[in-house]
């Protein structure tokens, strides 16, 4: 059995109450979480310091990540959350993905000065790039092909092609798992997770649902 990653990105959602909810519905509807499995739920800064707490109160088999990590260090730098701020509250960070590249610009070479920021506190990196041709930095801990089309469309890439991606960034990446996203869901999840380069699936609107998320975690399993 390969060990699997089931990672959630809840983007720009929720308010405090609302993920206490999430997670109050989800302890509810989990079935165990196996022994090669990881998941790891990435959400925004202002709720990661409550729902830490309520993750170790439930005892929850989840894994917190952010969102975003400041390119700088800490320092005067308005409005940014620093790498070392970051790692206080959360194990692993996403950075790269396409929203932040298509509507703040973000470039290859500011990511990349994320990645640094983020390995010197010691932050676990899921970069998403959109293709195969994207440049990805050596020492990311989990790489994720999300095809633009396919995010929050609807519309996934067909498992088949998601495959060739992955195993074209695989051979560059051997030891690096790399995961699938774009309209994952509860009932195509397992049709990736076959596939021989694909190691999980990076998941924004399902997880968005206590019930879906646990669905789609319980089929990959
Ligand atoms: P989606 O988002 O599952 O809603 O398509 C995936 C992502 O953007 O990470």
């Amino acid at each position: 059995m390969k060990p699997l990653v089931i990672a959630g990105n809840w983007k720009s959602n929720k308010t405090t109450a609302e993920a206490l909810r999430w997670l109050q519905d989800f302890k509810r509807d989990m079935t165990p979480i196996s022994d090669y499995m990881r998941v790891i739920l990435c959400v925004p800064f202002t709720l990661l310091y409550t729902m830490k707490e309520e993750v170790k109160v439930k005892e929850l088999p989840i894994i917190l990540g952010a969102e975003n990590v400041s390119p700088f260090p800490e320092g005067a730098e308005t409005g940014e959350e620093s790498a070392r701020m970051v790692k206080d509250l959360a194990d692993w960070v996403i950075i790269g993905h396409s929203e932040r590249r298509k509507n703040l610009g973000e470039t290859d070479d500011l990511l990349f000065k994320k990645v640094v920021q983020a390995k010197e506190v010691g932050l676990k990196i899921i970069y998403c790039v959109p293709d195969e041709k994207t440049r990805i930095p050596a020492n990311v801990n989990i790489v994720a092909y999300e095809p633009v089309f396919a995010i929050g469309t609807g519309t996934s890439d067909t498992p088949g092609h998601a495959n060739e991606v992955c195993k074209i960034i695989k051979n560059k990446f051997p030891a690096t798992p790399v995961l699938y996203g774009g309209s994952t869901s509860p009932d195509n999840v397992v049709s990736y997770i076959q596939q021989s380069a694909i190691d999980g699936v990076l998941s924004g609107g399902a997880s968005l649902d206590p019930e879906k998320f646990a669905d789609l975690i319980a089929n990959a399993r």
